[in-house]
């Protein structure tokens, strides 16, 4: 049943109400289309952008990053609250090299650090605590790395995880593959813990923003 919720008119909707982009910025959406990647997209980015913003958001851990779109969107909303850095992490060389590339050219140049490694690990290794972290890797490995994210974000500071719907898949009950399991296991966990205000807001594929009390 893995198949898009939301009919593409409300898509299409939803993302006409973004305002416009840079030209690097829309050239990385246009090629997100044409490979079939699994950027955020606009109007995700736009509320990671404003929930950054809204937080004063300067110390921003990213896990799996791709090739730095949805890291546009944390970048711009870091410089607009004065400036710190975004933690970009991925584990193929290849896409951190066109995110140096991409992040540069939109004039983020010196604010985003580059991993290129396994990203629950590095967020362990890296000193923190961070304000907003955002949460974009393998489904499977979601409820993992829950006890590193909250160890790592500051109270009061926020966690955006993406695919929480994926596809519509959680709700196929024949569907036990370890992604699907991922998400639905990560879900209970983080709206039963009291450690946490999580909601799911049904952008695109599902983000859950929650925040660490
Ligand atoms: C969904 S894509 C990222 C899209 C990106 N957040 C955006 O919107 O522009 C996830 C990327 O992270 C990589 N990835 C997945 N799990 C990872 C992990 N545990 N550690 C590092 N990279 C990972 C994938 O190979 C892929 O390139």
């Amino acid at each position: 049943m893995a198949t898009d919720l939301l009919p593409t008119y409300l898509h299409d909707y939803l993302d006409s109400l973004v305002p416009p982009r840079a030209p690097e910025l829309q050239a990385m959406e246009a090629y997100a289309k044409q490979v079939n990647f699994p950027i955020i997209g606009p109007a995700s980015g736009q509320l990671c952008y404003q929930v950054a913003r809204m937080i004063g958001a300067r110390r921003v851990f990213e896990l799996g990053s791709g090739y730095g779109y949805s890291t546009a969107w944390f970048a711009r909303a870091v410089q607009e609250n004065g400036g710190g850095t975004v933690h970009h992490v991925v584990w193929d060389e290849e896409l951190s090299r066109k995110a140096r590339g991409h992040l540069g050219a939109l004039g983020f140049e010196g604010m985003v650090e580059y991993h290129v490694a396994e990203a629950v690990e590095t967020l362990r290794a890296t000193p923190g605590p961070f304000d907003l972290i955002f949460n974009d890797i393998d489904k499977h490995a979601y409820p993992e790395s829950l006890p590193v994210i909250a160890e790592k974000l500051r109270p009061g500071g926020v966690l955006i995880i993406d695919n929480m719907l994926w596809h519509g898949a959680i709700f196929d009950e024949g569907d036990h593959t370890l992604n699907t399991e991922g998400v639905r296991e990560f879900t209970r966990r983080i709206t039963n813990d009291v450690g946490w205000a999580a909601s799911l807001i049904p952008v695109r594929d599902g983000l859950i923003i929650a925040y660490k009390k």
